[in-house]
């Protein structure tokens, strides 16, 4: 297990690999590991020949600077994490590494994929962030495939529309959210949740689930909304947003179709996304 911090190290590292032929297998983060990364790691072992872990806070995702500043940065745990999941490789470079002195070029994706949702509530310079930095690690890597987490739901849809509008060759693959087992989604940003906030922030999941129940039940849309508001209100939770869409375009979700439950709600200091897929022949999946 190497950790390298430059593209020109990062490729040197590949290069032998690529050439025998092997499969790579990238999985993407910010680090401040947690079981929902790791078993990204053990899926793309388990389908790769050599494992890359990228370790970037990326800075041009970040609407708030103070959210950027207060996000944790734990490389050397990352790595023993990552080592112990199955990676080959860490590639964790400094933010002068992927914008250089004088960088001026941005992958936008435009329109209501990256505009509405967290692009509406984080503003739209963050999917741009979010395409730049995936679009310059796939192209640094060169992987076979990339693992993303089902829990950034809208990221999925950009990144893979981003794959698709400019012929990245690569097949991104998703893994499901992982929860701990009161039902809360991980995520890097739980450690700042204090006992009270950390309890409170279980109203999401049950939000979810009431949406889900709601819908199993025979609900329309606005009445299945109304059931996850109602329990997220128990806990004096106003959401940024709670939607019900489709999950290729994101527009309303429509009868008979799979639906994509998301929520975002600033707990205490802290700001929780949350999701669910809801498919009309299994609606209990979360
Ligand atoms: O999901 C994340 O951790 C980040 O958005 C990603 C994909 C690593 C890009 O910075």
């Amino acid at each position: 297990m190497r950790t390298v911090r430059t593209v020109a190290a990062l490729r040197e590292a590949l290069a032998p690999h690529r050439a025998a032929g092997q499969r790579i297998g990238l999985v993407p983060t910010m680090g401040a590991l947690h079981e929902g990364h790791l078993s990204l790691v053990r899926a793309a072992r388990a389908d790769s020949d050599v494992v890359v872990v990228s370790v970037f806070v990326n800075p041009t995702q970040f609407d708030d600077p103070n959210d950027l500043a207060a996000y944790p940065r734990t490389e050397a745990a990352d790595v023993a994490l990552a080592a112990a999941a199955g990676a080959d490789l860490v590639f964790a470079p400094e933010p002068a590494e992927l914008y250089p002195r004088g960088y001026a070029t941005t992958v936008a994706v435009t329109g209501p994929l990256a505009e509405s949702l967290e692009g509406a509530q984080r503003g739209r310079a963050h999917f741009d962030g979010v395409a730049t930095v995936v679009t310059k690690l796939l192209l640094a890597v060169a992987p076979d495939a990339a693992w993303f987490g089902a829990k950034d739901a809208q990221q999925v849809v950009v990144v893979r529309r981003v794959v698709a509008d400019l012929g990245i060759p690569v097949r991104i693959e998703v893994g499901p959210t992982v929860r701990d087992a009161d039902g809360l989604a991980m995520s890097s940003r739980n450690v700042r949740l204090g006992p009270a906030d950390r309890t409170r922030a279980l109203a999401l999941s049950r939000a979810l689930r009431a949406v889900q129940d709601a819908l199993g039940g025979g609900a329309d849309v606005p009445a299945a909304r109304d059931a996850g508001l109602t329990e997220l209100a128990t806990e004096g939770i106003d959401p940024e947003y709670l939607a019900l869409v489709d999950p290729d375009t994101l527009e309303p979700a429509e009868p008979g179709r799979p639906v994509l439950v998301l929520v975002a709600a600033r707990v205490g200091p802290v700001r929780l996304i949350d999701t669910v897929t809801v498919t009309p022949d299994a609606p209990g999946a979360l």
